[in-house]
């Protein structure tokens, strides 16, 4: 599957698919370190088009060894931290989310973008909702549309025509990291009340960048 970043006409898109198969179809689907996944997403995203099912491969080809990211891994007592790996030039951003002990994100959309995320350590459980009411409807709880677990190297994909979803940590004593991908990257994002519907808006920030402590928390 193919998708433009642009809202296009049906004849564009199939001509962007076919422009975009022919430009990646001699692009390895065999990362075999960080670095060579992270070469693979700057090549596939040379173009406009984001071809999930490539994307999806490389990600889930990638063996994920913990001496390649160990030094993104930064645990916060409170809350689950984002740390950034790479910024794609303002394409993607490549970061690892660590999940402490029972920590988990709250129910968000993804502003437009895609999202891969591939389990590199631990059992992260993913549970999708369908968008909330209108907004003139009347507040009700958040409909659960799937709930999956995530673990040994599984990559997920979503986006917003899809629905949106909590990711959690269940384990009293384990800890979790997953890898994620979202293109194109975004800062700004809306976070849900499962009980009412309700949204806010939500700044996204960084733990760490390139391995450093920010100063954005
Ligand atoms: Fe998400």
């Amino acid at each position: 599957m193919t998708e433009t970043l642009l809202n296009t006409n049906t004849h564009d898109i199939q001509s962007a698919r076919m422009k975009y198969v022919d430009a990646t179809a001699h692009l390895s689907t065999q990362p075999n370190s960080l670095k060579e996944l992270i070469d693979l997403i700057y090549q596939a995203f040379s173009t406009n088009e984001v071809d999930i099912d490539y994307v999806r491969t490389i990600m889930t080809n990638y063996k994920g060894d913990i001496k390649e990211w160990q030094q993104y891994v930064k645990f916060q007592q409170h809350r689950y931290t984002r740390n950034l790996v790479d910024g794609g030039n303002g394409k993607f951003n490549l970061m690892i989310l660590c999940w402490a002990e029972s920590q988990g994100s709250s129910i968000h959309n993804h502003s437009n973008s895609h999202c891969f995320m591939k389990c590199l350590q631990g059992t992260l459980i993913e549970t999708k909702f369908a968008w909330p009411h209108g907004e003139n409807e009347a507040e009700e709880a958040m409909q659960e549309i799937g709930r999956s677990e995530l673990k040994d190297g599984k990559v997920a994909y979503i986006n917003d025509s899809i629905g949106l979803h909590r990711v959690e940590n269940p384990s009293h004593t384990d800890t979790g990291v997953t890898l994620h991908l979202y293109v194109p990257p975004y800062d700004h994002c809306n976070v849900y009340d499962e009980r009412t519907g309700r949204a806010n808006e939500a700044h996204v920030t960084f733990y760490s960048r390139g391995g450093q402590l920010t100063k954005e928390e």
